[in-house]
């Protein structure tokens, strides 16, 4: 499933950038060498990053 569509970054594209230690989704963007767009994706992806990791940086 795509996560970010302007980007083409798939939900396990994510979730790997978050096990790589990424906690923001700037952090996930520059991992795949990408940059935000539309923006829409950025709640997705900071609940797949609660999800994977929920400590209070996680939020963030
Ligand atoms: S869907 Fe991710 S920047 Fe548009």
């Amino acid at each position: 499933m795509y996560v970010c569509i302007c980007n083409a970054l798939t939900d396990k594209q994510v979730i790997s950038a978050i096990a790589r230690g990424c906690a923001k989704p700037s952090e996930i963007y520059s991992n795949y060498e990408t940059a935000p767009r539309c923006g829409k994706c950025a709640i997705k992806m900071n609940e797949l990053i609660a999800r994977q990791n929920p400590s209070p940086t996680a939020a963030r």
